[in-house]
């Protein structure tokens, strides 16, 4: 296709690799559309304030058009004979319809505020996709939550036995989770989503342009308004990988628990076969290699967020060509968190749970210690610290005798406060039996968020409708995407009609 569009004040082309080295048409293949819709409202506004004649406008948007079709057709061979999307782009247009026509389509534009409005088109559009993902998982959690609420779990900190919870409760907690990183994706979004076109490449242009009309045809909610800031920041892209990144650290630790519970050791969980491999020379492997995975990922996002940061910080302002390596991190970033997210939901769904392990593993536990000093508070009279005590010499004796918390009698207890509190602390004859019991241990903790089945009921009831909330709130962005989309669409095709569109 000839020589490059824009080298006309130099004699000689890149060599080859100067090419290669330089050219983002790579990176570029996931705007290719958004360039399109970018170019064809720019134009149109570009025409409706009378710069743009419609004969050539007409002869623009189908070209257009037609360049789109061969892009869905696969028919788009692109090399790095083009610095970009968006040199392939304007030249395949005046290929067709000729320099005259075809010349008029980036005017008082800029690649600068061109690749700015383009990536954050696609931004958000990654944005809604995985904040989707995030509602799908936290459906999936919460399904299985309602089936384990009376499945006993022990609980660990310091991966150590610490008190009785349910499975429930601990899948809630990563719903709970899972519901702030989709607030951070959704506020993140509305930063995102602001009109950089008409900045041009830095100041402005002196062509008579509208940019409320192209952030009308585009679906932004704003502009972003100083030409300087609208070409140079990267920000809201920084945050959009910060997001995923805090995201992916919750999906990780969550991917580390499920690793650990489905081991032998543990058995407290087994993946469904379709989320599990095999070895190649142990036959009798089952490795849970997709939350491997999803933890492995973790790193691959956090350090985009880390590239992304590193890019832009020595950054003079204005357009410079580092940010053209914003975009691989962000396509990477996005790729794997919602690959992650839904490789994970999928594992929850189909996940076995082991309740007769769990409850095994709370039996006879020493975790009851703590259900025995509060029992003692209320019970005896005693301050907690004193409580504390008796019930510290109690598991040593208990552990010397190699006998559980629970077969000590009334009378080891009386012993016992005697002995480390000066006096003889009589209780009934199944105090102690009934305090360490694991069920009892649970459903007397009834604090606000606390395992008790009755307070996880009512946690994952109103996470339901949480759920519901922020099903609504996605859809109204998409349907505020889609109207644009419509209008863009609309507007496109009544030019080419040769009508002036109706404007309201
Ligand atoms: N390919 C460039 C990028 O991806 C487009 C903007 C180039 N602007 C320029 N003045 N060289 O960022």
């Amino acid at each position: 296709m000839g020589v490059s569009l824009f080298r006309e004040r130099l004699a000689r082309e890149f060599d080859e690799r100067t090419a290669r080295f330089h050219t983002s048409v790579v990176e570029d293949l996931r705007i290719f559309e958004e360039d399109i819709d970018g170019t064809e409202a720019h134009d149109i506004m570009l025409h409706e304030r009378g710069v743009i004649p419609l004969d050539a406008l007409k002869l623009i948007l189908r070209a257009l058009e037609e360049v789109r079709e061969e892009w869905r057709r696969g028919e788009v061979r692109i090399g790095a004979e083009f610095e970009d999307i968006h040199e392939y782009i304007e030249k395949r247009v005046i290929d067709k319809i000729g320099v005259h026509a075809g010349g008029m389509l980036h005017t008082g534009r800029s690649r600068n505020d061109q690749v700015a409005v383009d990536v954050r088109m696609r931004v958000r559009e990654e944005i809604l996709e995985t904040a989707k993902a995030v509602l799908n998982l936290i459906e999936a959690l919460l399904r299985k939550a309602e089936v384990h609420v009376e499945t006993l779990m022990m609980l660990y900190t310091h991966g150590q036995h610490a008190q009785v919870g349910t499975f429930s409760h601990y899948l809630m907690a990563y719903a709970d989770a899972l519901i702030r990183d989709y607030q951070r994706l959704m506020d993140c979004y509305g930063r995102v989503n602001m009109n950089p076109l008409g900045a041009g490449p830095v100041g402005g242009t002196s062509i008579e342009i509208d940019r409320h009309r192209t952030t009308e045809l585009l679906g932004f909610d704003s502009i972003a308004e100083n030409s300087i800031d609208a070409t140079s920041s990267r920000d809201w892209a920084i945050e959009a990988s910060a997001a995923c990144s805090i995201l992916m650290s919750n999906l990780s630790r969550m991917a580390s628990d499920l690793t650990e519970w489905s081991t032998r050791e543990f058995g407290y969980i087994e993946l469904a076969d379709e989320y599990s491999s095999s070895s190649s020379i142990m036959p009798q492997k089952k490795n849970p290699s997709t939350l491997e995975l999803i933890r492995g990922k973790s790193a691959e996002v956090f350090a985009t967020l880390l590239e992304l940061l590193t890019m832009v910080k020595g950054v003079q302002s204005g357009y410079y060509q580092d940010l053209q390596g914003t975009k691989p991190p962000l396509w990477r970033c996005f790729d794997s968190t919602r690959t992650s997210l839904e490789v994970m939901a999928g594992i929850i769904s189909t996940l076995k749970v082991n309740a007769d392990r769990m409850a095994e593993a709370v039996k006879g536990s020493f975790t009851y210690a703590v259900d025995l000093a509060e029992g003692l508070v209320s019970e005896a009279g005693l301050s907690f610290r004193e409580s504390y005590r008796l019930v510290a010499a109690l598991v040593r004796e208990a552990i010397d005798r190699g006998i559980s918390l629970s077969e000590l009698e009334a009378g080891d207890l009386a012993e016992a406060s005697a002995r480390v509190l000066g006096r003889r602390i009589e209780v009934k004859g199944d105090f102690i039996r009934m305090v360490t019991d694991p069920y009892g241990s649970l459903l007397r903790r009834r604090s606000l968020g606390s395992p008790n089945p009755r307070e996880v009921s009512r946690m994952i009831q109103e996470r339901k409708g949480k759920l519901e909330e922020l099903r609504h709130i996605l859809a109204e962005r998409r349907s505020k995407l889609e109207r644009s989309r419509k209008l863009l669409r609309g507007t496109v095709a009544s030019y080419l009609e040769g009508n002036e569109p109706k404007r309201g």
